[in-house]
């Protein structure tokens, strides 16, 4: 593991800014629909569903879910597995998924699918990152915190062999210097 901190390719400023830009436009959009779920995807959400929680100015409700993917290294299969569902009943409500980072889509497109099922009013996305070069299924992202190459990253939830996830920005690694 390298001792020097990852290189800076989004900053905590730039993070900051855009999830009060993401929170405005959110809050505008939902203001006449009552109260929101937001669903944070764990691990890697709860930073972000944190400071954007927070910054919105509709009435929200915060549920978690937790999801398994197998990956062989970095490269993942495309399936996926629920391991924690939402606790609070969804049904007839709005659903605003938080995702730190869409990179193949697999999770989103499995989430989306399988929260449709609790028959909400409906279902959108929110990623901090999307990585659309890595895309091997097409899914809907409503708000989209920066489009990124195909760089590592870490910090802001994400991680790297769960090193990293508390850097308070978002830094690049390479793997093979880990
Ligand atoms: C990451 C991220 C997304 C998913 C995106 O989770 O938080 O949920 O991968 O990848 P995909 O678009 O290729 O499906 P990860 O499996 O690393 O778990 P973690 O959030 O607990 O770190």
């Amino acid at each position: 593991m390298s001792e020097q901190p990852p290189p800076v390719l989004i900053s905590e400023t730039d993070i900051d800014k855009r999830v009060r830009e993401l929170a405005a436009e959110i809050s505008a959009d939902y203001a006449d629909k009552g109260n929101v779920v937001l669903v944070g995807v764990l691990k890697g959400s709860f930073i972000f569903l944190a400071d954007l929680s927070r910054r919105l100015s509709i009435p929200r409700t915060v549920e978690f879910i937790a999801v398994s993917s197998y990956r062989s290294g970095s490269v993942s299969s495309g399936a996926v597995r629920l391991v924690m569902d939402v606790r609070g009943n969804i049904e007839g409500r709005h659903v605003l998924i938080i995702e730190d980072i869409v990179d193949t889509g697999h999770t989103l497109k499995y989430l989306i699918g399988m929260l449709k099922s609790h028959r909400p009013a409906s279902v959108k996305t929110c990623a901090l990152l999307h990585k659309p070069g890595s895309a091997q299924v097409e899914v809907p992202i409503d708000y989209i915190g920066f489009g990124i190459g195909n760089e590592w990253v870490v910090g802001y939830g994400l991680d790297y062999a769960e090193h990293d996830r508390t850097l308070p920005y978002i830094g690049t690694i390479d793997p093979d210097d880990q």
